[in-house]
């Protein structure tokens, strides 16, 4: 039974990906900041565990890999992120919620890679997979959010470095626009559904190989401008 860790798994895409991979067979190690909130990640069928993890806690992400050091990961799926909607517009920058935005999107899933790369190495399928979004493409910016754009752009360039670093251990790097989804972060009128959107990048993780590793494309499979 291969194994998935996933981030932010009690809501939106990453709740989603836990009941597609759950369903599919897989183990599903969903974290969460608030466990014990995490009701409808807890109550998926299949062999579902829920971790504690802030992903800006550094001690936190060293502490969950140690405990989790006999679990071959097969794929990481750094999916929590914000959007920084305070930090975006020129003038009104708010610079605590800039802050929080670059730790979440970029610093933590530099660490988290990090941190897990062994298990991933372990493991039979040796994947990462990242929530990025297509607002991190420099080739298509033209102004504004100032937090969430250079924090995928970072998050895109982290990844191009894990590509990079780890092709020799076999593992494939997979930085994943997931559409714009209907989710709290997305908006009740997004167009793809979680569903969707997670369906699609599902299909994309699971057939992936080396030969696909760094290369940034959406739920769909269409390939996104740096
Ligand atoms: N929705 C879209 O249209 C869209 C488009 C492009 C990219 N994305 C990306 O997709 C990913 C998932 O977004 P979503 O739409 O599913 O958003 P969402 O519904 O707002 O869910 C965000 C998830 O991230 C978690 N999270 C946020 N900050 C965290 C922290 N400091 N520590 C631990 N967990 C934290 C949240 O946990 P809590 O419940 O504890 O807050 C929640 O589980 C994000 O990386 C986002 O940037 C989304």
């Amino acid at each position: 039974m291969p194994t998935i860790l996933i981030t932010g798994a009690n809501r939106g895409i990453g709740l989603n990906l836990a009941r597609l991979y759950a369903a599919d067979g897989w183990k599903v190690i969903g974290t969460a900041r608030k466990p014990a909130d995490a009701t409808e990640l807890a109550a998926l069928p299949g062999n579902i565990s829920v971790e504690a993890l802030e992903v800006t806690d550094h001690a936190a992400i060293k502490a969950l890999a140690a405990k989790l050091a006999r679990e071959a990961i097969d794929v990481l799926w750094n999916n929590a992120g914000v959007i920084g909607r305070n930090a975006a517009t020129l003038g009104s920058i708010d610079a605590d919620e800039l802050r929080e935005t670059l730790m979440i999107n970029i610093y933590a899933p530099i660490l988290i890679g990090e941190a897990f790369t062994a298990h991933v190495v372990a493991s039979q399928q040796k994947k990462m997979a990242f929530t990025s979004s297509k607002l991190g493409s420099i080739a298509e910016n033209s102004g504004g959010r100032y937090a969430y754009g250079p924090s995928k752009a970072g998050l895109n360039m982290a990844c191009m470095s894990f590509a990079g670093d780890l092709r020799s251990n076999g593992v494939i790097v997979l930085p994943l626009h997931p559409g714009h989804v209907a989710t709290d972060m997305g908006g009740a009128s997004a167009p793809v559904t979680p569903d969707q959107s997670a369906s699609g990048m599902k299909a994309i993780v699971d057939k992936a190989t080396l030969a696909d590793s760094g290369k940034f494309v959406d739920y769909q499979g269409a390939s996104i401008p740096w």
